[in-house]
């Protein structure tokens, strides 16, 4: 992992994540606060394919994958000082404020940190086998084994946690009645928590405070079928998400993303 020097200045720091991720972004698809710096490659998987890992190589063991493959009896539980050594090809996105994704669309990279570590680990998975087809995430999670995605999702879990304040246990702010008929058509909170900040199993996620465009791209990947660079087969949210249109999953997100949760960007600056 790259460390660049203490005393180096925000903006040189800035500038040596984004040299050390400018592969990723002429590859993947993803531009620095919009610019449209690669916009236009992102829907092609050979561009990925140069660089990186094919989606596919699943069982390939590809050159960037820092840990030894995982024994037969699977990971150990997620230990968070490892993830932060196995971090270092993640935080020239996840780990920067407002860093933007331009495809399918532009939105914000999701806020990882503080979400829980049961769904971390199993929307990495879900991006490696394919589930989920956002290229770039595909390319990334063909590189990580078991053992390394438990780690890397013990160590946001908790990165979240710092100086967080508790997350009240009833939504900090009613929806307008609109979206409070929505939110009970589909009873996401029966999942997602009251607060959606709580869900009620480890593998869910955490949506409270999530960037609103993000969701709302999330939300319209459950729509899509059929097609081999976006969308989201997960079974139980295709039929949450289906029903709505674009408009009322606008307006969800909007509401979701102003409630207050553990889930948020630590800045890159901010790492040692
Ligand atoms: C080139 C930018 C980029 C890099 C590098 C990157 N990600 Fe992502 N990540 C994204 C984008 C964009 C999405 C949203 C994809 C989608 O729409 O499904 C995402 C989604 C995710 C999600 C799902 C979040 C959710 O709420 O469902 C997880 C977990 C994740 N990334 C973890 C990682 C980890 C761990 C690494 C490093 C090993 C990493 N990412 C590296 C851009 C990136
Ligand atoms: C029966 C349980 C259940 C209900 C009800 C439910 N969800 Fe979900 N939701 C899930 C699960 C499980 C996932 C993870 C799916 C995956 O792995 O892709 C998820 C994922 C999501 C995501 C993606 C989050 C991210 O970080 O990428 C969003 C957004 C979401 N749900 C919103 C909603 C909304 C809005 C409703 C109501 C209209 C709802 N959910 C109802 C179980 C549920």
């Amino acid at each position: 992992m790259k460390k660049p020097p203490a005393s180096t200045t925000p903006t040189a720091l800035r500038q040596a994540f984004a040299e050390a991720t400018a592969w990723l972004a002429l590859a993947c698809g993803v531009a620095v606060g919009g610019a449209a710096l690669a916009q236009g490659t992102a829907a092609r998987p050979a561009d990925v394919a140069g660089s990186a890992p094919a989606p596919a190589a699943t069982s390939t063991p590809a050159q960037a994958a820092p840990a030894a493959p995982t024994a037969a009896q699977g990971p150990r539980p997620g230990d968070p000082a490892a993830g932060a050594t196995k971090i270092a090809s993640c935080i020239g996105c996840h780990n920067i404020s407002g860093y933007q994704a331009s495809f399918p669309e532009i939105y914000k990279v999701p806020k990882i940190a503080g979400q829980t570590a049961g769904y971390i680990v199993a929307a990495l998975a879900g991006y490696r086998k394919g589930e989920r087809k956002h290229p770039t995430m595909r390319a990334i999670a063909t590189t990580l084994s078991d053992q390394d995605m438990a780690d890397i999702a013990a160590y946001y879990e908790q990165l979240g946690k710092q100086g967080a304040q508790p997350v009240p246990a009833k939504p900090a702010r009613e929806p307008s009645p609109q979206v409070a008929k929505l939110l009970a058509q589909a009873n996401c909170a029966s999942c997602h928590g009251a607060n959606y900040a709580a869900p009620i199993d480890p593998t869910y996620p955490k949506l409270a405070g999530q960037y609103a465009d993000y969701l709302y791209v999330a939300l319209k990947a459950y729509q899509t079928d059929n097609n081999r660079y976006s969308g989201r087969n997960n079974a139980i949210m295709m039929g949450m998400a289906r029903p709505f249109t674009h408009a009322e999953l606008k307006a969800m997100s909007k509401y979701l993303a102003e409630l207050p949760s553990e889930l948020k960007t630590v800045q890159q600056t901010q790492f040692r």
